[in-house]
C-alpha cells in the first residue's frame, strides 16, 4: 500500500464523517462536533494551519554533512521521531463507527510502535473509549500516552490505577475538555481543576503526569507549580473554544515562561515534516499529530499508522537536510521566519 491508496481507502470508509480533504485545515468540516471538524465557525482549527503555513524555513546547505539523528529522549525512553500520534475518541460517535474504539487504538498503538515513535490515546463519555485501548498499550510494554478527561479526582484516581496496571510510560488529562459538549449532553460534565486539584492527581502516582490543554504562560506555570512532567499546548483541535489563537504563534512565549523546566509538546494543523521541524523551532520539544493518524487507520489500520508516521519521519529529514540540522536540538529559532 502506497499513501495515496491509503488516503483513498480512507475516503471511501470514513464518509460522510471526515472527507479525507487534500488539506485537512478544518474547512469542510467546520463547526461538526460530534464530528470532526473546530467548534462554531472553525477557526480555532483553521487558524493552526494557516499560522504554520506562514512560518518560513531557512535554507541552507554549506555545511560539513554528519548525517541525521532525528531520534529524542522522553520519559526516560528513546524514539525515532520527535512527533506521536495524539489521543482521539470517539470513532462511533465523532466518526461512522467503521472501526471499533478498540481497532482505533490497536491500529495507533501498535503502528506508531512499529515506527518507532508512540501514541496517546483517549477518553469519553463511555468508559470503554479509555479501557479498549489498554489491552494494546499493554502488548507494546506500556509505550503510550492514555488520556484521560477532567473528572472529579477521585474517578480520575481510579482511571490512573488502571492505567499503573499496563505499565503506561505516562498518563495525560485533556483538562481543556471542560469545554466539550458532548460530555454534557451524555450527562457526564467535567469541569476546570484547580492547581491543588491537578497536585493530587500528579503525586497520586509515580507515572510522569501531562496536563493537555494549555494555551498561555500563566498555565504553563501552574501547570508547572501542579508537578506536571510536561504540558501539551493544545487547543484540543479548536473543538472547546471558537477563536482560540494558532497553538504554534503562543508556544514561544509558553517556553520563555517555564524554560526547560517541564517538556512542551504542541498540537493543531500538524500536517507535515516541514510542520513539526517549525513546531519545534518555536519551542516545542515534541508534537502531537491528531485527525491525520485517524486517517491512516482507518484506510490502513497498523500498517497504515506506520506508514503515515514513516512519511511524516523522511519528510522532517529532508527538512533537516535542507537547513543544517544534523540532530533535533539543531533545530532552533535561526531556522525559521516568522
Ligand atoms: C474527533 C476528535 C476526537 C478527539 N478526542 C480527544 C480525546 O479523547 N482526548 C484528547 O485529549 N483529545 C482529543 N482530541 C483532540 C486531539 O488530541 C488533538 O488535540 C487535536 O486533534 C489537534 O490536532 P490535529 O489538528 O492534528 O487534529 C480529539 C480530536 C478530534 C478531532
Amino acid at each position: 500500500m502506497n499513501y495515496q491508496e491509503l488516503l483513498d481507502k480512507a475516503r471511501k470508509k470514513m464518509a460522510p464523517h471526515c472527507r479525507v480533504c487534500k488539506e485537512c485545515n478544518g474547512v469542510a468540516c467546520k463547526g461538526e462536533i460530534p464530528g470532526t471538524g473546530g467548534k462554531g465557525n472553525g477557526n480555532a482549527f483553521k487558524v493552526c494551519v494557516d499560522f504554520l503555513a506562514s512560518v518560513k524555513i531557512n535554507m541552507d546547505t554549506i555545511y560539513e554533512d554528519n548525517g541525521q539523528d532525528t531520534s529524542i529522549s522522553l520519559f526516560g525512553k528513546k524514539f525515532k521521531y520527535p512527533f506521536f500520534a495524539a489521543p482521539i475518541g470517539g470513532m462511533d460517535f465523532n466518526y461512522n463507527g467503521a472501526i471499533t474504539e478498540a481497532e482505533y487504538a490497536e491500529a495507533v498503538v501498535k503502528g506508531t510502535n512499529k515506527a518507532g515513535t508512540a501514541a496517546f490515546t483517549g477518553d469519553g463519555a463511555p468508559d470503554h473509549i479509555l479501557l479498549d485501548a489498554l489491552p494494546a498499550i499493554k502488548e507494546v510494554g506500556g509505550l503510550a500516552v492514555p488520556t484521560i478527561k477532567p473528572w472529579k479526582n477521585d474517578k480520575a484516581i481510579e482511571k490512573i490505577r488502571k492505567i499503573e496496571e499496563v505499565n503506561a510510560m505516562a498518563f495525560a488529562m485533556d483538562i481543556d475538555s471542560a469545554g466539550l459538549i458532548n460530555l454534557a449532553l451524555a450527562g457526564k460534565p467535567v469541569s476546570p481543576k484547580s492547581v491543588d486539584e491537578l497536585k493530587e492527581l500528579s503525586q497520586a502516582t509515580k507515572i510522569p503526569f501531562i496536563v493537555k490543554g494549555v494555551m498561555t504562560a500563566k498555565g504553563a506555570l501552574k501547570a508547572l507549580e501542579a508537578g506536571a512532567y510536561g504540558i501539551v499546548v493544545s487547543s484540543h483541535g479548536g473543538r472547546v473554544l471558537q477563536d482560540a489563537p494558532a497553538t504554534c504563534a503562543v508556544l514561544p512565549e509558553i517556553r520563555e515562561a517555564v524554560g526547560d523546566k517541564i517538556k512542551i509538546f504542541v498540537d493543531g494543523g500538524i500536517r507535515s515534516g516541514a510542520d513539526v521541524f517549525k513546531a519545534i523551532a518555536l519551542g516545542a520539544d515534541a508534537v502531537l499529530i491528531g485527525r491525520p493518524y485517524v486517517i491512516a487507520a482507518f484506510g490502513g489500520g497498523a500498517e497504515g499508522v506506520a506508514l503515515y508516521t514513516e512519511k511524516i519521519g523522511a519528510e522532517l529529514r529532508e527538512t533537516m537536510i535542507m537547513t543544517g540540522c544534523s540532530k533535533i536540538s539543531d533545530i532552533n529559532r535561526d531556522k525559521i521566519i516568522i
